[in-house]
């Protein structure tokens, strides 16, 4: 099936569901996916029910979307994501932020488990990220451009928009949720970068690693939505201190966890404005 027949379909089968019109989009990361119990009165549509949207495998990525409210802010909530090292092109991995668009969000917020690159960091920091690198040596938008979404060299100057990021950093600051800013690198994965790569993404000006999030920041900017972005540094990233592992990702984001509602709460707010 083709791209855009897959964002047609998969629209219409969410618009059946639910009524409610989402207004902001948000993307749970690995381990992050229970802040999708704090939205009310949800509709709960599992991936494999949704034709047209690719299905995610990966441990701690449940694969549903959540519709309902937060803050009397309707929110439609990706629990899980597919990643590109699944085996799906970028341009399909995006396909639900597409969705999104055609559901009505004006603004997304993208939330990922990363590994930490800046030394000031440690596991179990928030950080908003303020820009990325693209090393995930593919782009998204690769291929015929869908002109009813935006144009074929879409500008990345304020990906993650700065207007927001400055209300959320004010905002978490007086709720005294500490909030690092910086970064993100995207490798593909699926394995953990090396303690080389680190060190030379350390050098290119990242602040933390991850497997996700640029395609979708991209697309959605592509599309004219807002983005705002943030890590959960789960474990600080390769050759820093010992060997990684997955389950160290999913118990760093499950002890953080309370902070991290606070803040998507927070994000949500600003996002509303
Ligand atoms: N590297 C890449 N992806 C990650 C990491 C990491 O160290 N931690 C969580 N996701």
């Amino acid at each position: 099936m083709e791209i855009t027949e897959r964002i047609k379909q998969a629209t219409a089968a969410i618009r059946e569901k639910t009524s409610q019109k989402p207004a902001i989009g948000l993307v749970l990361g690995s381990g992050l996916g229970d802040f999708a119990q704090q939205l009310e009165g949800s509709t709960v549509i599992p991936f494999s029910q949704i034709p047209g949207f690719p299905v995610a495998t990966v441990e701690g990525h449940a694969g549903e979307v959540v519709i309902g409210s937060c803050g009397g802010q309707a929110v439609v909530a990706l629990r899980g994501r597919v990643h590109y090292y699944e085996g799906h092109p970028q341009q399909v991995v995006t396909i639900p932020v597409r969705v999104m668009k055609q559901l009505g969000i004006h603004t997304l917020i993208l939330t990922n488990a990363a590994g930490g690159i800046n030394l000031d960091f440690s596991a179990g920091a928030l950080m908003l990220i303020s820009d990325h690198i693209n090393c995930s040596g593919s782009n998204p938008l690769i291929g015929p451009n869908l002109d009813e979404f935006g144009p074929r060299f879409p500008d990345m100057t304020d990906i993650y928009t700065r207007a927001l990021r400055v209300r959320l950093k004010q905002d978490a600051q007086a709720a005294g949720i500490p909030l690092q800013e910086g970064v993100y690198a995207m490798f593909s994965g699926p394995s953990y970068e090396t303690p080389a790569e680190i060190r030379m993404l350390r050098t290119l000006g990242a602040d933390a690693v991850g497997m996700s999030t640029v395609p979708e920041a991209i697309v959605a900017r592509h599309a004219g939505i807002r983005v705002i972005g943030i890590s959960c540094i789960t474990n600080m990233a390769a050759g820093i201190l010992g060997p990684l592992e997955h389950a160290e990702v999913m118990a760093t984001a499950q002890r953080v966890k309370s902070d991290f509602i606070r803040l998507v709460k927070l994000a949500i707010a600003a996002a509303a404005q």
